[in-house]
Parts: C-alpha cells; structure tokens; sequence
C-alpha cells in the first residue's frame, strides 16, 4: 500500500458548532461557502424542463435528476484517469455520479396528486444519475451540463444484466423473464463504491418494503418482506411487486443485490452480481490486493446482521484497455464469498452498556472471515452456490456469523487496507426478546448512538484472520459516560452519532457522515474529519452540518482541489409539500419573502464546499 500524500496540505478548518436539530440551514466552517451542483428536478437530459414543482411528470422525472441522493463521485472524464475516490486527479471536467435511494411524497407532490401518476413519478425518481460537470480551474466549484454525451438517468424501466452464479438459475425467473438474467430497474440503492477500472458499485438496500409476498415462507421472512400493502404502492400499477402473482414468485430475488454502472459507456446496461451476494447491500468498497485480485467489503444494514467480504477469482489488469475496460468489468462476476466472525478477549460483564472500557483497557480481539462460497463450492451445509448467494443471510446464520449493530459503510483505507465499518446504531441490543445483548464488539445495549469498527488485515488482506478494535464508540461525551475516542480526550472532540458512510482523504485521515443525529442526540447530522494515526488518534472534528431532517451521505473529500462534497439526503422530511420545515437548497435571505407560487424546496441536492474567494 502507498503512503498518503505528502505533498498535498490537509484541509484546514475550525470545527463546526454543533447545530441543534431544528436548524434548517447548511452549515460549514469559517471561511468556506457552498453551492448546489445539481438538485432534484433540474433537467439532465434532452427535452428535460426545468422543474416545476406544481406541475411534475413521469416523463419529466425520468428527463432529470432524481430524489433522494446517496451514494456520490466525481469521475474523471478519461477514464484512464481513474484511480480511487482518494487519489483522482479530477481536471475539469467530471462525470458526477449518483444513487437516488427512495422517495417522501409527503414532500415531493401537492396533496391533490392523483395518486397512480405520484407513483409513477416516484419510480422515475429512484435509480442513479449520471452528470458530466465543468469547471474553468481546478479547485473552482463544478456547474453541471444540462445537455451531455454521457448524462444518464437509471431507473424502474432500466434493463439491468444479471451475472454471476445466480445468472439464469430458477430462483430468478419469472413470466416477464423466462431466461433468468434480464431485470427492470434497482431499488432502493444506498450507499456505494467507486472501482479502480471507472465504474460505480451501489447497493440495493430495502428493497424489501417494495414487495408483498405470500405468508410463511422463513427465507422471505429473514429478509423482513411483508405479506400486506406495501409503503410504495407499486402493486397497484405492476404485478411483480405482488410477489403472490402466479408467475412473480421469484421477482423480489431479482432485488437485494450489488449493482455496477459504468458511466463511461452511456450504452452499457449496467449488472447485478449475484457473485457477491443477496442481502440488504449498504454499499460496497474495493481496495485491489498486493497479488492484484480485488477485495470488496460489505455491509448488511439490519440490526443484527453481518459484515462480508468478496475475493475476486481474478487479477484486475492495469494494462487492460483502459478506455474499455472490459476484462476489469468482469473482476465481480466470480471469486469467493465469506461473512465476518469476531471474538472479543475481555469479560463480557466488563463491557456491557454502560462501562466506558473493558478490563484490559481495549475494545479488542481477533477475528475469521467464514467461507461462505470458495472457489465455485458451498460452504453451508444443505445449501447449494445460488441458495448460499440468493438467501446469503441464512447462509450467515448457519455459519455463526457475528451480529452487528447495524453495518453501513464498509470501507478499506487506500493506504493501510485497515477496514473501518460503520456501525450505526441497534436500539434493541439487549432488550427484552432480542437477538443478543451487548458483546466486545458491539459494547452497548441500546446502542442508539453506535460505533465504528477497525479491522487490521493481514498483508495480504485476502486472508481469512484477522485482529480488530474500536476506533469510536459514539455519542455525546458531554451527557453520555460510555462514549470511547480511542483514549483521545473527550472534552476536545465534537460529539457524533450514528455513523453511517465513511470515506478518506489524502492524508490517510477518516470522514464519517451521519444519520440519525436529530433522534439520537437531538443535533442536525453532519460531516466528521477523524485522525487515525499518532497522539491524535480518534480525534473527532465536525466539518459541516446539513439542514433539518436530513442526512449527509457519500462524503468526498478531494484535498488537490481542497473540496468537500456531500449529498444532501430528505431535507424537512418532517414536513409536508405545503408546509415545509426545509427550504434546502434554495433558502432567501433572512427576513425576505419567496415571490407568490415561488417553491422553494426541500430539495435533495449534491452539495460542493470550497474556500471563499476573495
Ligand atoms: Fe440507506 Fe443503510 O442506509
Ligand atoms: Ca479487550
Ligand atoms: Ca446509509
Ligand atoms: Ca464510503
């Protein structure tokens, strides 16, 4: 692994006031401004209007950008400039990429919406974007461009390819798809990873509260699928997300899994990989291993659920066409799949709840990746390859996988392959008829706030031990006795809570952004600079903090151009379209008046940070 960046200067700033969680304002360090690149609505494609919040389409929607916005990179242009999301010299111009997880329609339409068209809107609006950006200079904010080659819009009418082992098996196919291997659309997709060829990995996450199922089946059951109505509705316009539609038995299989886009071929369908697993995906993040095959961590974002790791079969080649990549595209489509085991060494009545460290001064132990599928093999007895990657959940129950509180990001340092997992949070650790009570590595019952895991790999970092700690144990230090810094002093930290994407800077150091502050710790979430190395080490800074009832996702820090990005996820979904909470991102200034019919928002928006200008 290489060395941070030495030439390169860390960002500098002051850390952020705390925000309380009613504040709807973005709020970034002195001396720093802030812009929208791009916004719900706004047009990207051909015959896209601009938005007109009164006056929404399914048409229009699937001709601009979509709702709720995860996941988030700035490519290259060339994808032969392609390093990782650390290393990237970006130019000036980029292809922004993006997830659009879910929609609120509560905030999204007037109450009048007729409520088939809201649905159909609502479709339009999930999937990923993809947006070519400019800038004159490097280091100047981005404008994106409403017409170009490779904007692209992904959503419930996109053809998705399915490969890997799963591809064509019966567990796939359905009257719509007799071949097994063609799928409509993503759902849901989270968090995710840029891969060193130039493609985006993303994660279909709860793809389950989209599709009604037939009672009494365990596996649907251990995926948390209902048997009523759904949330969405979808049922009512589609027969597959009735999966008691004689022949969509299987529809809700083609869901739950990692998606891969390349945005550098505007043709391309992009693939779901069955390789890697079916579960609720956070997201998932490569780092290419010292012999040249690609690792990929992954979250299964649940409460009790595990963490996983996928060893491709294959070396990546850095020699491969680097305008096509084609070989490279295929890294995901076969190799190994394991699930995490973690063993504390302290006494569990040392650690429970409300103790601020174990007896030998570490949250600390070793640990096992458990072989799920190895080279083309089920681990787990009495279930064959596509059961073990189809129903991966119950493969990890077999197996005696750990249960974590809530794993999101996953993500390896580019520098050290240390792996950090974001925990966010399990308030029903420990309660009453729940799966487990606290452990070493999940330390707390009500965990609420939540905490963030560090795994030490070996070398090689394709080895199945490994030893981990505790890098944070989250919270408020100032009310809350059993938040850990990694020994760091509490006093000198900004509080944080309930971690959910992670991402590095150039210097080696760790970003978290958060969801879940308002409930956890009653402040508005936010962006976090930790220190992983030296005296400093669990050194909490917060950098930003974004409007009322939103989260903060898919942070990027680019220390050559020393800008910070986020994505601004359901601002003021508090509040209803006609009375809003949040005028993100479009705020007037204080004491002015919006023009009559003049909307103002919320809008989910991917938000560039830069110095001010003098
Ligand atoms: Fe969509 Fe796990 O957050
Ligand atoms: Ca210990
Ligand atoms: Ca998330
Ligand atoms: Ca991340």
């Amino acid at each position: 692994h290489g060395g941070p960046g030495g030439q390169v200067k860390g960002l500098s700033f002051g850390p952020i006031q705390t925000q309380d969680a009613a504040v709807d304002a973005f709020t970034v360090p002195e001396g720093y401004e802030w812009s929208a690149i791009v916004r719900w609505g706004d047009p990207i494609l051909p015959g896209g209007r601009s938005f007109d919040a009164a006056n929404q389409s399914p048409e229009q929607q699937k001709l601009q950008f979509g709702y709720n916005v995860d996941y988030l990179d700035i490519l290259p242009s060339d994808p032969r400039d392609q390093k990782n999301m650390v290393e990237t010299r970006r130019g000036t111009r980029g292809l922004l990429v993006t997830n659009h997880e879910y929609t609120n329609r509560e905030i999204m339409f007037p109450a009048e919406m007729d409520a088939a068209k809201g649905r159909a809107i609502e479709r339009a609006a999930h999937g990923m974007s993809v947006v070519e950006v400019a800038r004159r200079r490097e280091g100047q904010p981005w404008s994106y461009l409403r017409v170009a080659p490779r904007n692209r819009r992904i959503h419930m009418e996109t053809e998705f390819v399915v490969d890997g082992p799963v591809a064509g098996n019966d567990l796939l196919k359905t009257v719509e798809d007799p071949t097994g291997t063609r799928v409509r659309g993503t759902l849901n997709n989270c968090a995710g990873g840029t891969t060193p060829w130039g493609t985006v990995l993303s994660g279909e996450e709860n793809w389950n509260g989209y599709f009604k199922v037939a009672a009494g089946n365990p596996r649907s059951q251990r995926y948390g699928i209902g048997t009523a109505a759904t949330r969405y509705g979808w049922e009512l316009d589609d027969p597959r997300f009735d999966a008691t539609t004689p022949g969509y038995e299987n529809e809700p299989h083609r869901f739950g899994w990692v998606v891969e886009l390349d945005p550098y071929d505007p043709q391309a369908a992009p693939v779901k990989h069955t390789a890697m697993g079916r579960f609720k995906h956070e997201g998932a993040n490569i780092i290419v291993a010292p012999d040249g095959r690609v690792v990929a961590y992954m979250g299964d974002d649940e409460a009790f659920d595990y963490v996983y790791k996928f060893v491709s079969r294959n070396k990546m080649k850095p020699g491969d066409d680097r305008r096509s990549r084609a070989f490279n595209k295929t890294l995901l489509s076969e190799g190994d799949l394991y699930v995490a085991r973690f063993a504390g060494d302290s006494p569990a009545a040392e650690i429970d709840g409300r103790a601020t460290v174990p007896s030998d001064g570490a949250f600390d132990g070793t640990g096992q990746w458990l072989p799920l599928v190895v080279d083309g093999v089920s681990h787990v007895p009495g279930m064959s390859v596509a059961e073990v990657l189809t129903f991966t959940r119950l493969a990890g129950d077999a197996v005696g996988a750990t249960k974590m509180d809530r794993p999101e990001d996953v993500e390896p340092s580019p520098f050290t392959g240390n792996v950090y997992v974001a925990c966010t949070n399990n308030s029903s650790r420990g309660n009453t008829g729940a799966k487990e009570a606290a452990t070493e590595m999940n330390p707390r019952n009500q965990n609420r706030d939540g905490h963030i895991v560090e795994i030490v790999e070996g070398d090689e970092q394709t080895g199945t031990e490994f030893t981990w700690n505790l890098l944070l144990v989250a919270g408020d230090p100032s009310v809350n006795g059993s938040t850990y810094f990694s020994g760091y002093p509490k006093d000198k930290v900004s509080p944080i809570s309930c971690p959910d994407n992670v991402a590095f800077d150039l210097k080696g150091n760790l970003w978290i952004s958060t969801d879940g502050q308002p409930s956890s710790i009653a402040k508005c979430d936010g962006l976090f600079r930790v220190t992983l190395t030296g005296a400093e080490r669990g050194k909490v800074e917060q950098f930003l903090a974004t409007p009322r009832s939103s989260e903060a996702c898919g942070p990027l820090v680019d220390l050559r151009d020393q800008m910070v990005y986020v994505n601004v996820q359901h601002p003021g979904d508090d509040g209803s379209f006609a009375a809003q909470t949040s005028f993100f991102p479009d705020y007037v200034a204080e004491g002015a008046t919006p023009a009559a019919g003049d909307w103002r928002g919320p809008r989910p928006s991917t938000i560039q940070v830069y110095k001010k200008r003098r």
